[in-house]
């Protein structure tokens, strides 16, 4: 089928909930092909899914493997490669304990459910927010977001949701009460438009939260899992959460979520009070298992971390010469570009000129590259970007 063809189909039978223009056929690597055989350099890595590029050899043999093997069980049976992956997840992180979800949203609204769950005999209920924040698309998970665009037409809204300016310790201060459950964020906000949270914001966060005996919980579901040249982006900062959750690169593009939690709250979640059927399928859970494998043996967060520099160093060459460029906020490879203007059609001619970029919010460009990414590769986005801007 060719473009015209694929998008008259779309047209007439999915819901009109996206728009895309572009048809995709094939992706290997940090390169993806459309249905006319144009080949496109992917610096969106499908929004920080395909962390290790695109058909990764050991995950694509994973996900076979298990496939001719047991595809699902349901929960009620056990299933070694689930606790295997858990393993592996709280190794690389505080230690904690696991539960298993399909996407961010609904990882995002276990750990919501666990920080009400705990707070429930406290008289606590409250989850404060941040603004811009982004937590996902279901009831719960919109409730957190700070985007009022998104919750148009969808009231009534879920009760219990507070924001408060991100980086801002004083007014957060403010905002939190006898009631006050959880404080959720982003360590660095991506659909906001790429913003780290600054160092001693975080840590007087963590201060805040243990003297006030409330939960600290973060989204690792954009800049975990070696985005940020570590594997969760709160070793960024070395502040650790009471709970985080994961999805997106988790399975790099096979989809599984989950959200984890400090050992001290983990039987806060008992017997019945939590499920989902597909959580964790050994499927799921291979696809995960071989990703955490390639981050192992092809040293990925010290090329997340080389990449970076090199990015940012090209970058910045390319700002001094650019007045569109306003500022630049890197962290691994998690780039924002902010600009002088909107960049939907600095976008647009960017997909034209073969590369893939995405925006976040009105005026900054966002690039996710897969964590594999070459030298030989980010001069190839540059020099599409530089004749671009
Ligand atoms: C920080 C963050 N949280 C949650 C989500 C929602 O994840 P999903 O689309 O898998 O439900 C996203 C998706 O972009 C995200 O970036």
């Amino acid at each position: 089928m060719n473009t015209e063809e694929i998008s008259t189909l779309q047209n007439k039978y999915l819901i009109a909930a996206y728009a895309p223009e572009i048809a995709l056929i094939k992706g290997q690597g940090c390169y993806v092909w459309d249905a006319c055989g144009k080949k496109y350099l992917d610096f969106t890595s499908g929004i920080s899914v395909c962390n290790l590029g695109h058909c990764h050899p050991v995950v694509t043999d994973a996900i076979q493997r298990q496939a001719a093997t047991l595809v699902h069980v349901s929960n009620l049976y056990m299933n070694e490669i689930q606790p295997r992956l858990a393993e592996k997840i709280a190794g690389n992180s505080f230690g904690g304990k696991l539960f298993f979800a399909n996407s961010g949203a609904e990882a995002n609204e276990g750990m919501i459910k666990f920080a009400r769950r705990w707070g429930s005999d406290k008289g606590k209920s409250e989850i404060v927010c941040m603004n811009q924040s982004f937590h996902g698309r279901t009831l719960a998970t919109l409730a957190a977001t700070d985007k009022p665009k998104f919750r148009e037409g969808f009231s009534p809204h879920l009760d219990g949701f507070v924001y408060a300016p991100f980086n801002d310790i004083e007014r957060l201060e403010q905002v939190v009460h006898d009631k006050t459950a959880a404080i959720l964020l982003e360590p660095i906000q991506g659909e906001g438009g790429i913003y780290p949270a600054d160092q001693g914001y975080l840590n007087d966060v963590r201060n805040l939260c243990d003297e006030k005996n409330i939960l600290l919980l973060f989204d690792e579901i954009q800049c975990g899992m070696g985005r940020t040249g570590h594997y969760f982006a709160h070793q960024h900062f070395n502040v650790e959460p009471d709970a985080m959750s994961v999805a997106k690169a988790l399975g790099n593009g096979f989809p599984i979520g989950a959200f984890e939690i400090r050992e001290k709250w983990a039987d806060v979640l008992t017997k019945g009070t939590h499920a989902s059927t597909f959580g964790g399928t050994p499927l799921a859970c291979s696809a995960a298992l071989a990703v955490f494998d390639v981050i192992e043996k092809e040293d990925i967060l010290f090329n997340c971390q080389k990449m970076s520099r090199y990015l940012e160093g090209k970058l910045a060459t390319l700002a001094k010469k650019c007045s569109k460029i306003k500022e630049l906020r890197t962290i691994g490879l998690m780039i924002g570009i902010e600009c002088d203007g909107a960049v939907d059609t600095i976008i647009k001619e960017a997909s034209q000129s073969g590369l893939l970029i995405l925006s976040a919010g009105e005026s900054v460009i966002r690039l996710l590259p897969p964590l594999v990414v070459t030298q030989t590769e980010i001069d190839a986005a540059i020099e599409v970007l530089e004749k671009i801007l």
